[in-house]
């Protein structure tokens, strides 16, 4: 072997060992979301980033940006499409907006008693189903991420509908959840997540609907005095990402970081149901809320008032998509 060839194979070797080299920038993967670390979704990006760093061997660099500090709602699905960011987790109620409106099937009042029910339709082919139509939005569907059944809360104790009369409750946007809160007689006021916790303190909306791990985890705790029990409806994500990056990116690559995200949607959505237990627990600990559990004439009232949010929004949703959502979890309206 010549003493030429010999430099070119222990440059080649030190190169391969020193890993992406100068030359090969990593591959960056922005992910931005709304909610704070220590939540479901939270958790699940930071393991993401975790699984893909260490499978890509460095090759992708993921930067996980947290609490709307890259961008909020309202923002986020426009820079997604753009490719100002590279990866989202909105919950499946920010996707009418998009015009993907059979999304807020999942916002119907009541549709899922637990979360196996819920398994049955984002693992099902409703779920598949929905992540086609974001294809034509430039978009790419990953997974579904779970967080939580959502508790009602306000500064007066809310225990029947007539409760609601009046208030000003904060709503994701979905149309879904405002005849919601028009069922109940109070009105909706769309707002993004990050500017909740501030117009709770200043009165600007008197009462809000969440899973316990963003109610605790945005201190809304002490701006609440009130949280009702209600488990009037849940709360989830789609992971997405920008179809043009996604579908460019390197196959090997590709194929890693879908098993990354594979093991993240399962870690995420294992420890989903416990971080909303122990946001719960730690509301009460607090002793700044006071938890209302509804008693079942209560829950019944709560559930007569809102079902009837289904038949209003079938055109709207989707009547055959409502309907195979009802065959997956035996809803009866
Ligand atoms: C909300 O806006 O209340 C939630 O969608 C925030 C989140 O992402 O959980």
């Amino acid at each position: 072997m010549n003493r030429r060839t010999a430099l070119v194979l222990v440059a080649a070797a030190l190169l391969a060992a020193a890993g992406p080299s100068s030359a090969q920038q990593p591959i960056v993967i922005k992910f931005s979301h709304v909610v704070a670390v220590d939540t479901p979704k939270g958790k699940g990006a930071e393991y993401f980033k975790k699984l893909a760093e260490e499978r890509t061997k460095g090759r992708v660099k993921v930067e996980v940006y947290p609490n709307s500090s890259l961008f909020k709602d309202g923002e986020e699905m426009e820079a997604l499409q753009l490719g100002s960011v590279q990866l989202l987790a909105p919950s499946l109620a920010k996707f009418g907006p998009l015009g993907v409106r059979e999304f807020e099937v999942f916002d119907l009042p009541y549709m899922f008693d637990n979360y196996d029910e819920l398994h049955k339709v984002t693992n099902g082919p409703v779920g598949a189903a929905l992540f086609k139509k974001l294809e034509s939005k430039g978009i790419v569907g990953l997974a579904y991420w779970d967080n939580g059944f959502k508790v009602m809360s306000a500064n007066k104790p809310i225990r029947m509908p007539a409760d609601y009369k009046g208030l000003k409750m904060r709503i994701q946007s979905s149309k879904v959840l405002g005849d919601e809160m028009k069922a109940l007689g109070s009105i909706p006021q769309v707002m993004a997540f990050s500017e909740v916790y501030q117009a709770l303190q200043t009165g600007v909306v008197d009462g809000t609907e969440n899973p316990p791990s963003n109610f605790y985890t945005q201190k809304m705790q002490e701006v609440q005095k009130y949280l009702a029990l209600t488990d009037h409806g849940y709360l989830g994500y789609a992971v997405i990402a920008n179809k043009k990056f996604w579908d460019g990116l390197p196959a090997d690559i590709r194929t890693t970081l879908e098993g990354a995200m594979k093991d993240a949607t399962k870690f995420a959505n294992d420890i989903a149901q416990k971080e909303n237990t122990d946001a719960l627990a730690a509301v009460k600990a607090s002793g700044k809320t006071e938890i209302i559990t509804l008693t079942p004439e209560q829950k019944a009232a709560m559930k007569k008032a809102l079902v009837p949010v289904h038949k209003e929004n079938e055109s709207r949703v989707g009547k055959d998509t409502i309907a195979e959502v009802y065959k997956e979890t035996g809803f009866k309206p």
